[in-house]
């Protein structure tokens, strides 16, 4: 089911009702403070829960999380395995939590690269929270925008050898559709922290009209605070989609 919204034009006090981080920073965190980098991603998991917590407070109805990206498998072995171990601590400590708190919680990416046990947790983790109303909390694993675009053309290709579609149906909207995060309005922001100015394979159809803020923070020391400010810097913003911005003012945006 589609989440109907409003075109988030931004300025006149408009929150953001989709936010989308790449949580970034974690392993240089640790390598300043002379720890190992495992330090710096358990130190971003206290981040998420701070995060989480306080987008649920807010007027954000969905919060798009990078987790792990379809090439950090290139990672040494060793770090990969710590941060599968680490994901199913998180998920076995957080899930009851997000049931208390109203959060549903959703994964986005390939899952077959997983282990059992792992996509077994994912199942059940997503299952505890279905019924929930408030936040909707997606965490993306394994994901890339590529695999993306790659998986709705395969499920799209199906459906038409299928008979279910024809393709002079297929325009943006049905696209859309088959993407990952189909359901939601598409990002109003995007954050990146950690000083990188790039997208790094996260959302690529979804992020065509977001918003991108970038800070130097890296994720352990990113907080409420600057998730506030953040915020304040998307509701100055004029988002125009094409039009002038004398349009926007006449529409009531400015
Ligand atoms: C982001 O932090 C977390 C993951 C990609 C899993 P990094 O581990 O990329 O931290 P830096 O960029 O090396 O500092
Ligand atoms: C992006 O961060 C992926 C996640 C935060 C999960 P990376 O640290 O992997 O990005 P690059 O490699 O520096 O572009
Ligand atoms: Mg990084």
């Amino acid at each position: 089911m589609k989440i109907d919204f409003e075109q988030n034009m931004g300025l006149g006090a408009s929150a953001p009702k989709h936010v989308a981080i790449i949580m970034d920073g974690n392993g240089r965190w640790a390598e300043r403070k002379g720890l190992l980098r495992i330090a710096g991603h358990k130190s971003g998991v206290e981040t998420v829960r701070e995060i989480v917590a306080a987008a649920g407070e807010s007027e954000v109805k969905v919060l798009t999380l990078f987790a792990f990206s379809s090439e950090n498998w290139r990672r040494p072995e060793t770090e990969v395995g710590l941060l599968m171990e680490l994901l199913l601590t998180a998920l076995r400590q957080e899930v009851k939590k997000l049931v208390r708190n109203n959060v549903r919680l959703r994964f986005i990416g390939g899952r077959d690269a997983f282990a059992p046990k792992m996509i077994k947790s994912l199942i059940e983790a997503e299952a505890a929270t279905v019924n929930n109303t408030g936040l909707n909390l997606v965490i993306a694993l394994n994901y890339g925008g590529r695999w993306d675009v790659a998986q709705a053309a395969r499920r799209l290709s199906e459906d038409v050898l299928a008979g279910r579609r024809t393709p002079d149906q297929i325009n943006e909207s049905v696209v859309g559709q088959y993407m990952s995060l189909g359901e939601f309005p598409e990002p109003d922001l995007f954050i990146r922290t950690g000083g990188e100015q790039r997208i790094s394979n996260f959302l690529l159809w979804q992020l065509a009209y977001t918003e991108l803020y970038f800070t130097d923070i890296l994720w352990p020391d990113f907080g409420k605070q600057e998730l506030a400010r953040a915020i304040e810097w998307f509701k100055s913003r004029q988002r125009r989609f094409g039009r002038t911005g004398q349009q926007i003012k006449q529409m009531g945006h400015a």
